[in-house]
């Protein structure tokens, strides 16, 4: 059976911590990484594998590849590659606080903790701006066709996904001075409904990544959730797909390398990383690591 991690596909949590490593030099990160693969249920923790972990161990996954540098007009994005990223999602922000101290000590000394964030639903799935995010994700067996690699293309790989992750942190002072009807054109739908602007300028950000409007196509699974540490916040951005190319095609418009027009979001908002991660299936009840030695 090739399962998929179910955390993946299921509705966001109440709350989520999200942990970043660095492979440390030397490393061997076999032993680490095999623990790890009996402590994630892909469930409660979903995790994704870096491209440097990946070729430490001597592997290869077809389409893992680094964040490429993504740039437009006045823009240059943070690339941050890590060796591996954890989505603890839960319910209780003391229980992610113990399971993350945890799998930090199961991973040690191979794998360091570089980067913590908490994360959290608002509003019954809002970003902190008091947009509905998500509105337009695919569901039920275009959500799983969206985001988990098949059987066609490459089997070894089938029930495994591809995530794109950046943490986009907000200026809320700048937010805040645009007026209420610039900054529903500046992402393409009203807050205080929802519905879409049909005239909205092709610099809203729902024109600008409208999925049926690639050629071809371009769908992925976001599952992103607002996150704030002290005075910073804004939204990690999780997007889940079969493969890279359809969040690199919208990102690519959204910086508007083809036709010079940048998404408005950008007005008020900005990357502060951005990183590739493969998520491994699930296999008898574990992490699937075959594709490594593991
Ligand atoms: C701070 C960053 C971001 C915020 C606040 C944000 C917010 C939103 C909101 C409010 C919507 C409309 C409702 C919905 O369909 O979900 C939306 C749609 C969407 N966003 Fe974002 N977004 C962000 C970043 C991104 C990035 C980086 C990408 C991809 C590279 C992206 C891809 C999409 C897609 C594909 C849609 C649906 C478009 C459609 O088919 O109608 N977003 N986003």
């Amino acid at each position: 059976m090739n399962t998929p991690q179910a955390g993946i596909l299921l509705p966001l949590p109440p709350l989520a911590r999200y942990l970043c490593f660095a492979l440390q030099p030397a490393a061997s990160a076999g032993d680490a990484l095999r623990a790890l693969a009996e402590a994630a249920d892909g469930q409660a923790t979903v995790v994704g594998i870096g491209r440097a972990l990946v070729s430490a161990l001597g592997g290869e996954i077809a389409g893992l590849r680094g964040f490429p540098v993504f740039a437009g007009r006045g823009l240059e994005l943070p690339a941050t590659p890590a060796a591996l990223w954890v989505w603890l999602r839960g319910d209780d922000r003391g229980e992610l606080v113990h399971r993350a101290r945890r799998i930090e000590e199961m991973l040690a000394p191979a794998l360091l903790l570089t980067d913590t964030h908490d994360a959290f639903v608002h509003a019954g799935g809002r970003d902190l701006s008091g947009y509905e995010d998500g509105t337009e994700n695919p569901s039920g067996d275009d959500a799983v066709s969206t985001a988990i690699v098949g059987n066609e293309r490459y089997p070894e790989l089938a029930g495994s996904s591809f995530v794109a992750v950046q943490r986009w942190r907000h200026d809320f002072a700048r937010f805040d001075s645009l007026a209420a009807d610039e900054q529903d054109l500046a992402i393409g739908r009203r807050r205080l409904d929802n519905e879409e602007i049909d005239d909205a300028p092709p610099s809203a950000h729902v024109k600008r990544t409208a999925q049926e409007s690639f050629t071809p196509e371009a769908f992925v699974l976001r599952r992103s959730m607002p996150w704030a540490e002290g005075r910073r916040a804004g939204l990690m951005f999780v997007a889940f797909a079969a493969s890279f190319d359809p969040f690199e095609a919208q990102l690519r418009r959204m910086l508007g390398v083809d036709d010079g027009i940048v998404d408005a979001l950008f007005t008020f908002t900005r990357p502060e990383s951005g990183a590739y991660f493969w998520c491994p299936r699930i296999t008898g009840g574990r992490l699937d690591l075959s594709l490594l030695g593991l």
